[in-house]
C-alpha cells in the first residue's frame, strides 16, 4: 500500500499539465484504476483483513483525490499566470520630466517690475519696435537738428528708392509709447511700457538691443513729489532692501522739464555690489515732469494736465539685482549661463509670495 501511495503522489507532483494529471487519476481511481481494483478486492478478504485494509484503502483514495485537486488548482493558477504574463502591459506613468528651461533674468526682471507697478495702480502698455521718427523723436520734443538724435546711435530702416519721407527707426527708447498711449487712451493715465529698444553700441555694458521700461502718470495735479515716492517705493520693492536711498540729480532730457537722473546708494566693498549701503552712487534711471510740448504732441492740453515720466534699463536693473557682470552674456544663449542665472518657470513673481525667491 505504501508503494502505491508513493507512486501516485509522485506521479501527481510530476504531472506537468491537466492531461497528465487526468492520466494519473484514471490509473489510480478510474474504473480500472489500481486503487479501485484493490477496493474491489476487499470483498474477497477475510473480515479481519478487511478491517485494516478497508480504512487504509479509503484513506489512500481520499489522499490521492485531495492531491489531484490541489495539483489541478496549482496547474490552473500557473496557466493563468502564464497567460497574464503574456498580456502584461505597463500602465505606470513615466517619471515626470524635470523642467528643463529657465526664465531669462530679463523676463524675470520685467515680471517683477510689472508686479510692483501693478500694485501701485499702473497698467502695462506696448508699442511697435519699428517706429516713425515722429514718435521716436519729434513728438518727444527732439527736433531733427537736436543733438540727442546723434547721441542715440539710431538704427535707420531703409526706404524704397525715390521715397523721400524720413526713414523709420528701430526705437531708441520706450518713450514713444507715452505718446501712443495718450493718443489712444487719453488722460488721466498711469502706465508702464516695458520692451526692446535698439542702439548701435556694443561693449561690456551695451548691446545693440536691450530693454527699457517707461513710466507715465498724468493727472491734474501730479508733482515731482509723487514721482519721488513712486520711484522709492519701486526701488525698495525691486531690490528687496528696505534701506534703499535715492538721490535726485538735476539733469536734462528734451521730453521732461524739470528733469532728474536718479542714483541709488550702494557699496562695492570686496568687489561685491550691495544696494542700500556704502558711499557709492549708481545711476539707475532718467525722469522728470512731462514737457508741455510732449503733452501737446499727444493731443493733451498742458494747461489742464501734468505728470511725470521715467525710463530705465531693465537689463541694467537685472545686472545690479542679480550680480551679473557682463551684459553681452544676456543675449548669447549659453545654456550654462541660462541655467545658472535663469529662474524657475513655476515661481511667478508676486509681491505677496516674494519677487525672486
Ligand atoms: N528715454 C530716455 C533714454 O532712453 C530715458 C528717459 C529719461 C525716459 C527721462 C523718460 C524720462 O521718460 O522722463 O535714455
Amino acid at each position: 500500500m505504501t508503494g502505491l501511495r508513493e507512486k501516485y503522489l509522485t506521479a501527481i507532483a510530476d504531472a506537468g499539465d491537466e492531461a497528465a494529471l487526468e492520466g494519473v487519476r484514471l490509473a489510480a481511481l478510474g474504473k480500472k484504476g489500481e486503487v479501485s481494483l484493490r477496493m474491489r478486492g476487499l470483498g474477497a478478504m477475510t473480515p479481519e483483513e478487511r478491517q485494516t485494509a478497508g480504512p487504509a484503502l479509503n484513506a489512500l483514495k481520499d489522499e490521492i483525490a485531495t492531491a489531484l485537486a490541489e495539483a489541478r488548482a496549482r496547474l490552473a493558477d500557473a496557466a493563468l499566470d502564464a497567460r497574464v504574463a503574456g498580456q502584461w502591459s505597463d500602465i505606470t506613468l513615466d517619471p515626470r520630466p524635470l523642467p528643463q528651461g529657465t526664465i531669462h533674468p530679463v523676463s524675470q526682471a520685467m515680471e517683477e517690475i510689472s508686479a510692483i507697478f501693478a500694485d501701485l495702480g499702473f497698467s502695462v502698455a506696448e508699442g511697435p519696435q519699428v517706429e516713425s521718427d515722429w514718435y521716436n523723436f519729434d513728438a518727444l520734443n527732439i527736433p531733427p537738428e537736436h543733438p540727442a538724435r546723434q547721441t542715440m546711435d539710431t538704427f535707420y530702416m531703409a526706404r524704397a528708392e525715390g521715397d523721400n519721407r524720413p526713414p523709420h527707426v528701430l526705437r531708441t527708447h520706450t518713450s514713444p509709447v507715452q505718446i501712443r498711449h495718450m493718443q489712444d487712451y487719453g488722460v488721466p493715465c498711469r502706465v508702464i511700457a516695458p520692451g526692446r529698444v535698439y542702439r548701435a553700441d556694443y561693449d561690456q555694458t551695451h548691446t545693440p538691443m536691450f530693454h527699457q521700461v517707461e513710466g507715465l502718470a498724468i493727472d491734474r495735479d501730479i508733482s515731482m513729489a509723487n514721482l519721488k515716492w513712486v520711484l522709492e517705493e519701486f526701488c525698495r520693492a525691486f531690490f528687496e532692501v528696505d534701506g534703499v536711498e535715492l538721490k535726485f540729480r538735476a539733469s536734462h532730457f528734451p521730453f521732461t522739464e524739470p528733469s532728474a537722473e536718479v542714483d541709488i546708494r550702494c557699496s562695492w566693498a570686496g568687489g561685491q555690489l550691495k544696494i542700500g549701503e556704502g558711499d557709492d552712487w549708481l545711476e539707475i534711471l532718467g525722469s522728470g515732469m512731462v514737457h508741455p510740448k510732449v503733452l501737446a504732441a499727444a493731443g493733451i492740453d498742458p494747461e489742464q494736465w501734468q505728470g511725470f515720466a521715467f525710463g530705465m534699463g531693465i537689463d541694467r536693473l537685472a545686472m545690479l539685482k542679480y550680480g551679473i557682470p557682463d551684459l553681452r552674456a544676456f543675449f548669447e544663449s549659453d545654456l550654462r549661463w541660462l541655467r545658472h542665472y535663469g529662474f524657475s518657470a513655476l515661481d511667478v513673481p508676486t509681491l505677496q509670495a516674494g519677487l525672486s525667491r
